[in-house]
C-alpha cells in the first residue's frame, strides 16, 4: 500500500493528475468558519481525553449522533439556519420580501423555523405545499412556482388563498383565472394575486453571467420575443386576477450582483411599458434566488448585507431612468438559507490505493444522497470527524457505494493518511439540494435529516428503512 501523501517526492508531482486541488490546508483538522455551520467546533480538552479533537455539531459529539441516529445522516444546525434567515430580512430591510425557496430543503420544521424569522415560503409543487399547509404556514406567506403546475395544484393554492402565484405560461394564466372564478366569484380582494415571471436572457452561475437576446430555456416569459409584455396584458385584462408584478430567477450559486443588474434593467423596462400601456405601477419586483455559498475555501460568498445594498442600488437607480416608482423588492433565496447549516456524516468503509495516483475513500452512501458532484461536478469540502489526526495528508476521492463510476462525493480532497475503515467523515455545506434531490438508487434508504441545537438533536425527517421501500413494492 503506498497512500499519496503531500508534499511528495518527484514520482507523486509526475503521476498527480491534472485536476487535483491546488494543495492540502495547513491543517487538515481545521474548520473554515466561512464553509462550516456556525455551531460546528472540535472539542478542546486534555490529551488522553477521548474527546478531544472530536467533531461536534450543535454542541454534540459527532460519535454519539452517528451511534444514535446511524449514517449516513445529514446534521442539521436550527441556531445557523435562523441566523442566516434573520440576517436576510435584516439586510433586505422592513420594505421588502424575503421568501424561502424550499426547493433546497423541504421539511416542515425548516419551513416553521424560517417563517418564525421573518421569512415567506416559495414552494413549486403542490407537494412542496402540502408540507408548507400542513407545517401551519399562513398561506398568506406562501409562493407557487412551476412551469407546469397541475389543474389541481392551481385549484388547491387558489382554494388556500396562497400569497402569490408566479405565472410560467399562457395557458396557465387562463387555468388560473377559471379556477379563481370557480372558488371566489365575488371576493374582489380575494382574487390571486400574480406574478409574471419574465425571461431576460440573463444566466448567471457563480462569478460568471451571459446576458444574451434569446432564451431557450423552459421557464418564464421571453421579453425578447414580447411575451413578456402580452402576459402582462392578459392577466390586467382579466377581472379575476389581480396583477402584482414581475419576476426574474437568473440562475444560481451567483457570486457577484452583475448578472442582477442586467436582469433588473431588462425586468424594469417593461415594467417602464407596462406604466405607459396600462397605467399600472409595478408594485412588486421578485429577483428570485441564486445566492452563493461558500463550499470550497476558494469560494468568496458575498456577504448578505453588501448584496442587499446592492441589490437595492440597482434596482432604485434603474427605476430612477426610466421614471417608474421603486416597487417593492422580493429575494427568494433558498441555498443561502441552509445550504451552510447541514453536515452529512458518512462512515468510512474501504480505503483503496489507486498507486501513485488518489486514495479512494468508499463511504456509506453517495449519489443517493449527494448527486450534485455528479450531476454538476460541485465541489465539497470534507474531514475526519470521529478524532483528529496529526497524519500527513493523503490526496483523497471521496466516492459512494453505488454501482456507478461517477459516483463520487467529494472529487478532490486531502484526508489524513491514517484514515481507517470505520472512522466518520463528515461533508459540508450539503444542507441545500442534497436530501432534496436524494434518490433511492440501488434500493438504499435515503437518510434521515437530525436538527441539533443547544446540544440536543431530533430527526425532523426519519430515515428511511428497506420496509418503507419493500411496502412500495406491490408485485
Ligand atoms: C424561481 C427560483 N427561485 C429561487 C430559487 C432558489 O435558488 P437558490 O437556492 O440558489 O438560492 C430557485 C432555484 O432554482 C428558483 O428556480
Amino acid at each position: 500500500m503506498s497512500r499519496v501523501a503531500h508534499p511528495a517526492g518527484p514520482r507523486h508531482a509526475d503521476v498527480l493528475p491534472a485536476d487535483h486541488p491546488p494543495a492540502p490546508p495547513g491543517d487538515l483538522n481545521a474548520l473554515d468558519p466561512a464553509i462550516w455551520p456556525r455551531g460546528a467546533r472540535r472539542a478542546g480538552g486534555t490529551p488522553g481525553d477521548g474527546a478531544v479533537g472530536v467533531l461536534a455539531l450543535g454542541g454534540i459529539d459527532v460519535r454519539d449522533l452517528a451511534a444514535r441516529f446511524g449514517t449516513p445522516a445529514l446534521i442539521m444546525d436550527e441556531a445557523d439556519v435562523r441566523s442566516r434567515a434573520r440576517e436576510y430580512v435584516d439586510a433586505f430591510g422592513d420594505d421588502a420580501r424575503v421568501y424561502y425557496a424550499a426547493k433546497a430543503f423541504c421539511s416542515r420544521a425548516v419551513l416553521r423555523w424560517v417563517t418564525e424569522e421573518g421569512l415567506g415560503v416559495d414552494v413549486c409543487t403542490g407537494g412542496e405545499l402540502a408540507v408548507a399547509l400542513s407545517a401551519g404556514i399562513d398561506p398568506a406567506l406562501i409562493t407557487l412556482h412551476g412551469n407546469n403546475k397541475l389543474p389541481a395544484e392551481i385549484e388547491q393554492a387558489v382554494a388556500v388563498g396562497v400569497g402569490h402565484i408566479v405565472v410560467d405560461s399562457f395557458e396557465e394564466i387562463a387555468r388560473l383565472a377559471y379556477h379563481a372564478e370557480q372558488y371566489q366569484p365575488a371576493a374582489a380582494a380575494a382574487r390571486p394575486r400574480v406574478l409574471v415571471r419574465v425571461t431576460t436572457g440573463v444566466e448567471a452561475h457563480t462569478h460568471e453571467f451571459m446576458a444574451t437576446a434569446h432564451d431557450d430555456q423552459k421557464f418564464g416569459f421571453s421579453l425578447a420575443s414580447g411575451a413578456a409584455d402580452e402576459a402582462v396584458r392578459r392577466v390586467i385584462a382579466l377581472p379575476q386576477l389581480e396583477f402584482a408584478g414581475l419576476h426574474s430567477h437568473i440562475g444560481s450559486q451567483i457570486f457577484d450582483t452583475g448578472g442582477f443588474e442586467v436582469a433588473a434593467h431588462r425586468v424594469l423596462e417593461l415594467a417602464g411599458r407596462v406604466h405607459a400601456e396600462h397605467g399600472v405601477h409595478v408594485a412588486e419586483l421578485d429577483l428570485g434566488g441564486g445566492f452563493g455559498i461558500a463550499y470550497v475555501p476558494e469560494d468568496d460568498a458575498p456577504e448578505i448585507k453588501h448584496l442587499a445594498s446592492s441589490l437595492r442600488s440597482i434596482v432604485a437607480s434603474q427605476c430612477v431612468a426610466f421614471g417608474i416608482p421603486v416597487p417593492r423588492l422580493t429575494i427568494e433565496p433558498g441555498r443561502g438559507i441552509v445550504g451552510p447549516s447541514t453536515v452529512t456524516l458518512y462512515e468510512v468503509g474501504t480505503i483503496k490505493d489507486v498507486d501513485g495516483i488518489r486514495t479512494y475513500v468508499s463511504v456509506d452512501g453517495g449519489m443517493s444522497d449527494n448527486v450534485r458532484t455528479a450531476l454538476y461536478d460541485a465541489e465539497y469540502t470534507c474531514v475526519l470527524a470521529s478524532r483528529s489526526s496529526d497524519a500527513p495528508p493523503m490526496l483523497s476521492r471521496v466516492v459512494g457505494r453505488h454501482c456507478e463510476s461517477g459516483d463520487i462525493v467529494v472529487r478532490h480532497c486531502y484526508l489524513p493518511s491514517d484514515l481507517a475503515p470505520r472512522d466518520l467523515l463528515a461533508v459540508a455545506a450539503t444542507g441545500a439540494y442534497c436530501r432534496s434531490l436524494a434518490s433511492n438508487y440501488n434500493h438504499l434508504p435515503r437518510p434521515g435529516v437530525v436538527a441539533v441545537a443547544d446540544g440536543a438533536a431530533r430527526e425532523i425527517v426519519r430515515r428511511e428503512t428497506l420496509d418503507d421501500l419493500l411496502r412500495l413494492d406491490v408485485g
